[in-house]
């Protein structure tokens, strides 16, 4: 694929976003003149090996997964720092999925008050949505990212090589975000794409070598799904008004049902296309999304392979479901609110958990009795 630059302004921050089939080479200037060190997981170090004086730079390697995004994490991070001898103008880089680049991110914003930061988004769901848009942090008290900062990168990179090593179900958890962000933006070239990158996806022949015609649909998917993402966190940086809420279509449900499962037993994409889902089924119920728009959702996401009945069968007991779900309104004024599939985009619906409509309406689609 040809390289594809994009230039955001998250709030006062300019952020580049640079999507290419290579990992950085010594002309992509990835450290600049500060002194730098590199945040990787155990399974992204070979890549940092590969980059320019890649043996060279200090760097932090921490154990992969969602159970080390954690506090002691960040401290270990912050202890590197501080013994490769950053200061005030130092440089932290992320190197990874989802995970690392909270974390680092999440460092970066306190380490002296704030330092340089750049990342190297290594997974699909990291390169479509989690190195985008500048939110950082990490999992506490068994909550999902309960502590975080907005600290935007000035530089991300997105290197489709790095691909190559991705195991199956990493795929698939970052398509389920590229086929919600086609859902949200209502986006009728992403979903062809999405349909015709599906084969390859399954035949799993995407190694470094893959057919053409492939890697040029998934960098089509990515440039997409980057430039929806960046164009509605520019117009609302800290999600304080409507927009950026959108980016949100499937994740309440979806949140409960990582939280019920426990964490970290579904991948986050497998939680989000599963609640899209339901977001389609409650869309429906209150005549928001229209039938046919609700089945085509719904084909799009069974043709990747994903669990889509409810209930869940990683859900465990349905009352566990539901407290999840109502210690996500914690978060929100004591309302629940969901964002729904809506004429060829999507609507944020806000409601009291106290309304017995709406209640007896939740738990038939979450029993799996609401059909459309
Ligand atoms: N900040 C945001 O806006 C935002 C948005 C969405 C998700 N997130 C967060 O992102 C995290 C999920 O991201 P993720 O799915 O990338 O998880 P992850 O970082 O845990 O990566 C998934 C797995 O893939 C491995 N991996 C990474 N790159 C690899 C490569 N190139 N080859 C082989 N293995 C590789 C990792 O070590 C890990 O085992 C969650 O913590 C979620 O909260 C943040």
């Amino acid at each position: 694929m040809t390289k594809t630059e994009y230039r955001f302004t998250f709030g006062t921050v300019e952020s580049r976003v640079y999507i290419g089939e290579k990992l950085p080479a010594p002309g992509d200037d990835l450290y600049g003149t500060s002194k730098a060190l590199v945040v990787c997981d155990t399974n992204t170090e070979y890549l940092v090996r590969r980059f320019p004086k890649g043996r060279e730079i200090p760097c932090c390697v921490l154990p992969a997964g969602e159970e080390a995004k954690t506090w002691e994490s960040v401290e270990h991070v912050l202890e590197a720092a501080y013994t490769a001898g950053l200061g005030r103008d130092g440089l932290i880089i992320g190197a990874g999925g989802g995970v690392i680049t909270d974390i680092a991110g999440f460092a970066a914003a306190i380490y002296m008050r704030g330092v340089r930061l750049r990342l190297v988004s290594t997974t699909l769901l990291g390169m479509v949505d989690a190195s985008v848009g500048g939110k950082t942090g990490f999992d506490l008290l068994g909550v999902k990212n309960l502590a975080g900062a907005f600290y935007p990168a000035e530089a991300v990179y997105m290197p489709l090589e790095s691909l190559a090593t991705l195991p199956h179900r990493e795929w698939k958890s970052g398509m389920a975000e590229v086929i919600k962000t086609a859902v949200l933006a209502g986006d009728r070239e992403m979903v062809s794409r999405i349909r015709s990158f599906r084969d390859v996806y399954l035949g799993g022949i995407l190694d470094a070598g893959g057919r053409d015609e492939a890697r040029n649909d998934l960098g089509y998917l990515i440039s997409r799904a980057v430039e929806i993402k960046g164009r509605i966190v520019e117009e609302d940086p800290k999600e304080t008004g409507e927009r950026r809420a959108l980016l949100n279509l499937g994740h309440t449900f979806g949140h409960a049902l990582e939280a019920s499962a426990g964490l970290g037993r579904l991948t986050h994409g497998e939680a989000v296309a599963w609640g899209v889902i339901r977001a389609c089924e409650l869309g429906h119920a209150l005549g928001l999304t229209a039938l046919e728009q609700a089945l085509e959702i719904r084909e799009l996401i069974q043709s990747y392979g994903y669990t889509t009945e409810a209930p869940h069968p990683a859900m465990g007991n349905m009352d566990g479901y539901f407290r999840a779900l109502e210690g996500d309104k914690k978060k929100k004024a004591g309302r629940l609110v969901f964002i729904v599939p809506a004429k060829r985009s999507a609507e944020k619906i806000t409601i009291d958990p106290e309304d017995l409509r709406f209640r007896a309406v939740l738990r038939s689609i979450i029993n799996g009795d609401y059909h459309f």
